[in-house]
């Protein structure tokens, strides 16, 4: 019963998130300062589970089946979150940003590159369900593929 509730609400948070990208008066904080803190904090808590998950594929930490699959969901729970906050008017580059101006010239790429991180993190998922490190390493190479990816264009 509360597992339900957990997920509905999950599932309600995920269609809000969808359905405001393009209306900038609708997220979970009002004002570009907010916006920016609001994404670092989400790409950080996104960064240690990807890094817990890390540890185990390199063989520095052993391969925990269970540990592994839940820091797979909180990671695919965590990749839809940072993109609103560069949504927001004004959350440009600015003292307290690695943000840089050309994700804003090139929103599209930016986006569909986020999108590719959403998709990746859910084929992680399911690899990391199967219990198989033969599954589990392709997958999680295709993910970090995107940070890469998406930091050399548009982080400083
Ligand atoms: C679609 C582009 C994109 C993708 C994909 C992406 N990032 Fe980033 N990331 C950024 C940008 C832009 C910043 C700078 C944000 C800022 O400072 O406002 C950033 C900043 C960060 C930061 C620093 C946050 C802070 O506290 O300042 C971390 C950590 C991070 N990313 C981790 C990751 C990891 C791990 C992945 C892959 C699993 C990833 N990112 C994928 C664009 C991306």
């Amino acid at each position: 019963m509360k597992a339900t509730t957990i997920s509905m609400v999950l599932a309600g948070v995920m269609c809000m998130s969808m359905s405001t990208v393009a209306q900038a008066d609708k997220h979970a904080f009002n004002d570009a300062e907010s916006a920016v803190k609001y994404r670092q904090s989400a790409l950080s808590i996104m960064r240690d589970n990807f890094a817990a998950m890390a540890a185990m594929v390199k063989g520095e930490e052993t391969y925990d089946a269970e540990v592994f699959n839940n820091r797979a969901n909180d990671f695919a729970r965590l990749s839809h979150i940072p993109w609103d906050g560069f949504a927001v008017e004004g959350a440009m580059p600015g003292d307290d940003t690695d943000a840089l101006p050309a994700i804003w010239d090139n929103w599209e790429d930016f986006e569909s590159r986020a999108n590719q991180l959403i998709t990746d993190a859910n084929g992680l998922i399911d690899a990391a369900a199967s219990g198989s490190m033969d599954e589990i390493k392709p997958a999680f190479m295709a993910a970090a593929k995107n940070c890469k990816g998406c930091h050399d264009q548009y982080k400083d």
